[in-house]
């Protein structure tokens, strides 16, 4: 990761400091600036601290979200041509690496400023189809099907289990996908649990960080 203070966007917040993640497979390459890596429980709570301060968590790059744009590189074919809806997107680092192998991307958010960073990740990679939109799974107001859900530490808060689970069964195509980055020590919400009624047999965790050997658990 290298510092790239200069890109900082300007943002009614003013100038903040960001980094560059990159993330190199198969001879392709794509990077997101982020405002630090969460990878020790010190991060954690400076990121969540900044949150109460000034910043977003979510402009924070959180380690699953590496998985599974590892894993959509690995799996192109599964991805080209599809609908792929992201929940929590941050700094949007699956979504653009789906949207780069000619998926067809909607990358949502609850918080602004995130949007903000994740559209500019994107038009940094060169992704020009992906759609940008501001949505609070408290609040979901989109019931159309894709092939794939896609997130990233987006299962920290339990309370926020059951609507997660709406948005599965109101927005996943028949025969779809959710492939989830999980944050450490939390899991995914049991499948049908929450009368949601089931989602398929097609859901993965995806558990591969970094270049280490993927681990997928059937959820
Ligand atoms: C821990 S961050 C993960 C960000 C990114 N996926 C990553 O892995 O780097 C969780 C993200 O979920 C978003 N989020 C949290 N609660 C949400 C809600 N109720 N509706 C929509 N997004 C939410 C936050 O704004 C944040 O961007």
């Amino acid at each position: 990761m290298s510092d790239n203070a200069d890109k900082a966007p300007d943002t009614s917040d003013g100038k903040f400091p960001l980094f560059d993640y990159r993330l190199r497979q198969g001879g392709r390459e794509w990077s997101v600036l982020h405002t630090g890596a969460v990878l020790t429980d010190e991060d954690e709570t400076r990121a969540i601290v900044r949150k109460t301060n000034r910043l977003p968590y979510g402009l924070a790059l959180w380690p699953s979200a590496i998985a599974p744009a590892h894993e959509i590189a690995d799996r192109a074919a599964e991805f080209r041509g599809r609908g792929v809806l992201e929940l929590g997107a941050g700094t949007g680092l699956p979504g653009i690496v789906a949207a780069s192998l000619g998926a067809r991307v909607v990358q949502t958010d609850r918080d602004e400023l995130v949007i903000q960073l994740c559209r500019h990740n994107g038009e940094r990679n060169g992704v020009r189809s992906v759609e940008y939109r501001l949505a609070d799974w408290t609040a979901w107001g989109d019931d159309r099907r894709r092939a794939w859900i896609i997130g990233s530490d987006i299962l920290y808060g339990e309370a926020l289990h059951p609507h997660l689970h709406r948005i599965f069964a109101s927005n996943l195509a028949n025969g779809g996908g959710v492939a989830l980055g999980p944050a450490p020590g939390h899991e995914c919400p049991p499948v049908g649990g929450t009368g949601s009624g089931r989602l398929g047999d097609h859901h993965e965790q995806v558990g591969r960080v970094g270049g280490g050997p993927a681990s997928r658990r059937r959820l």
